[in-house]
Order: structure tokens, then sequence, then C-alpha cells
């Protein structure tokens, strides 16, 4: 008997132990055309992810993830979601460095270690890769997370605070990657983590200067990869964006202060964390959406104009009545 027959002759017995309406179920056309259509979509789904995840990953494997081996560089480890990552990572036992322009104002972990840094500023980089290299060694996985995100429309907001978003959320990944990128080269071990935004798909009023610096740290990323690959012979150089949507932090003060006018979810730096965390620890490259039932996000741009302009005028108009409701309130007072 070939394995065709005994699986169809398995598949039959089993249907007979059925309850009656499932087996006329089975029994009608269209049911099995959607059961097939359905098992068509799943085995489409699971072949995608395995293509998506060797591809990203150059069809390399790791090796064994090992604490002692590694050093954590964390830009704007001392807030918000750097905090976070930071205290994470150092309960795995792996030692990590965080580089800041403000001191913590917390008690530092035994395996952590701080360095006051302006990462806009080659020359403090400079300076502080030297002091890192001679402390601790080289750094195994950067993760650029520092950030700065400031309020107004482009008419409203002062040039030295746009420039200062570009620098910080952009630029500075150019000056941490030329840094410490080369050892990481050198050894084809590695890992850089870009911290970008759900902003990086959907450009908002009121904070253009942040969306174009995270759709730029996107296209940093996925730049880097090609390079890594295809000009610097590093497959096992690993490579991750993050974006989230709103996370409770410091730097959304302004919304997290007014929630009761602002109706959209914001996540925890929890959450967010144990994604960067995940990827760093697994060693595995890719692209993260969070929460990821927004996933959708990043097909934006593939849609019809108008479905476009209707997510982009969504996300602003929560922006803008929340906004509203702010000025109301003040003018009441
Ligand atoms: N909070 C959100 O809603 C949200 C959403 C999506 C993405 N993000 C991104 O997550 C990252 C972390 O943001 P957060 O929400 O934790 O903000 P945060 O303000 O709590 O922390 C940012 C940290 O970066 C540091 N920093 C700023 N400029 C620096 C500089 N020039 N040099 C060194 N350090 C500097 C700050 O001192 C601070 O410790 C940022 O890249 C941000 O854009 C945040």
């Amino acid at each position: 008997m070939s394995s065709l027959d005994l699986i169809q002759q398995y598949t039959q017995a089993a249907i007979a132990a059925l309850p009656e309406p499932a087996q006329n179920l089975l029994g009608n056309s269209v049911a099995q055309k959607a059961a097939a259509i359905i098992l068509a979509l799943g085995l489409t789904r699971s072949v995608n992810r395995f293509f998506s995840k060797w591809t990203l990953q150059n069809w390399t494997t790791n090796q064994k993830w090992e604490p002692s081996r590694e050093l954590i560089l964390l830009t704007g480890g001392c807030s918000g979601i750097g905090k976070q990552v930071m205290e994470d990572l150092s309960r795995t036992g792996v030692r990590v460095v965080i580089l800041d322009i403000n001191k913590p104002d917390f008690k530092l972990p035994a395996n952590v270690a701080f360095y006051q840094a302006n990462i806009t500023s080659s020359t403090d980089i400079a300076a502080v890769a030297a002091t890192i290299r001679k402390e601790h060694g080289e750094p195994t996985v950067l993760v650029n997370n520092a950030g700065v995100g400031h309020d107004g429309t482009i008419l409203e907001e002062p040039e030295s605070k746009i420039r200062q978003t570009f620098e910080v959320n952009t630029l500075s990944h150019f000056l941490m990657v030329k840094e410490f990128l080369p050892a990481m080269i050198k050894a084809n071990h590695g890992h850089v983590v870009t911290i970008a935004s759900m902003a990086s798909f959907v450009a908002l009023g009121e904070m253009v200067d942040y969306c174009c610096s995270k759709a730029s740290a996107l296209a940093f990323h996925e730049g880097l990869r090609q390079e890594l690959r295809y000009w610097y012979n590093a497959p096992n150089v690993r490579t991750s964006v993050i974006h989230p949507m709103w996370v409770r932090t410091p730097m959304i003060k302004v919304l997290t202060d007014n929630e009761r006018h602002f109706r959209q979810p914001i996540m925890t730096p929890q959450v967010v964390s144990a994604a960067i965390c995940g990827q760093i620890l697994n060693q595995r490259s890719g692209q993260v959406i969070l929460p990821s039932s927004q996933s959708a996000a990043s097909l934006v741009r593939a849609m019809p104009t108008w479905m476009q302009e209707g997510v982009r005028a969504f996300a602003s108009g929560a922006l803008k009545k929340m906004r509203l409701a702010q000025q109301a309130e003040q003018n009441a007072r």
C-alpha cells in the first residue's frame, strides 16, 4: 500500500469517528474548498516566515549565546525604554555599558557601567570609546536607543530643536556605528539594534521632524544590512530595528499627562524591552513592530492614497484633539 493510500485510509477513519454534523460539513464541497484555502494560506505563511528568518540571518547560524563573551553598549540607558533594557539585560548576567547625556538617578547593578557622553559629538564618542575599550573591551552589541522628541508644527518648532532631533535620532547612529562596527566586522560577530518608531511608517502633524528622523533610522538599518553583507563580508553581524507605538516614558509626558484626551493605546517600557532583549539574546536579526497587532503599519505606503491619508489623518487627529483639549483646559484656569 502506498503512503498516499495510507493517509487516505487514516483520514477516512478519523472522519468516521467525528459526530454526524461534522462529517456532513466535511463532505460539503464548499467547506472542503474553504479548508483547502485555509491550509494553503497557513502553508504560505510558514514558508514566508522560514525564508524571512533565514534571509535576515544571511543563511548563517549563531554560536551559542555566551554572556561572558558579550558586552552590550546601550545609548540613552538612564531613562524610559533604555533604562528598562539595561535592567532586563543586566539580570541575564551580561555586562552592559550605558552612555547618556544625563547621569543616572538610580543605583546601577554590579554588571552595569555608566559613562556620560553626548552621542551627537564624535569627539565625545571617541573619548568615551577609548575608556570603554580600556576598561571593558570591545562592545559586541550596540543598541542605538537614545532619542528626543519635541512638540510643535514645522512653523512653530525652533531650528535648534529640529536639528537636535535629527542629530540624536539619526546622525548619532552613523557616529556610533563608525566607532564600534569595525570590531564587530573583524570578528564577524555582533549586533546593531536600531530603536526606530511607528513614526518610521506614519508621519503625523506636530512631530514632522521626529517622523523624518525615524524614517531615516529605518533606512539606516536597511542600508547597514546591505553593507554588512555585500561590502564588509560580515554575514554574522546581526541587525534589528524596533518600531514601538506610544510607550509610557518621560519622552511622551505631554500625552501621558493628558491621557484622558488621548485615546490611543500606550505600552509599558517592559513590553518594548522584552522584544529588544529577545532580539539580542537570541542573536536574531529582524524588524519588530509593537504592539504586534499593528504589524500592518509597514504596509501603509502600499495602500491606495485615500487609505494612506485616512491612517495619517486618524493618527494626527488624535494628537490634535488632545492638544485642543489641553489648550482649552489651560485657558479655563
Ligand atoms: N516613548 C515613546 O512613545 C516612543 C515610541 C517609539 C519610539 N521611541 C524611541 O525609543 C527611544 C527611547 O525613548 P524613551 O521613550 O525611552 O525616551 P526617554 O526620554 O525616556 O529616554 C531617552 C534617553 O536618551 C538620552 N539622550 C537624549 N539625548 C542624548 C544625547 N545627545 N546623548 C546621549 N543620550 C541622550 C536621554 O538623556 C534619556 O536618558 C528613542 O529613540 C525614542 O525615539 C519612544
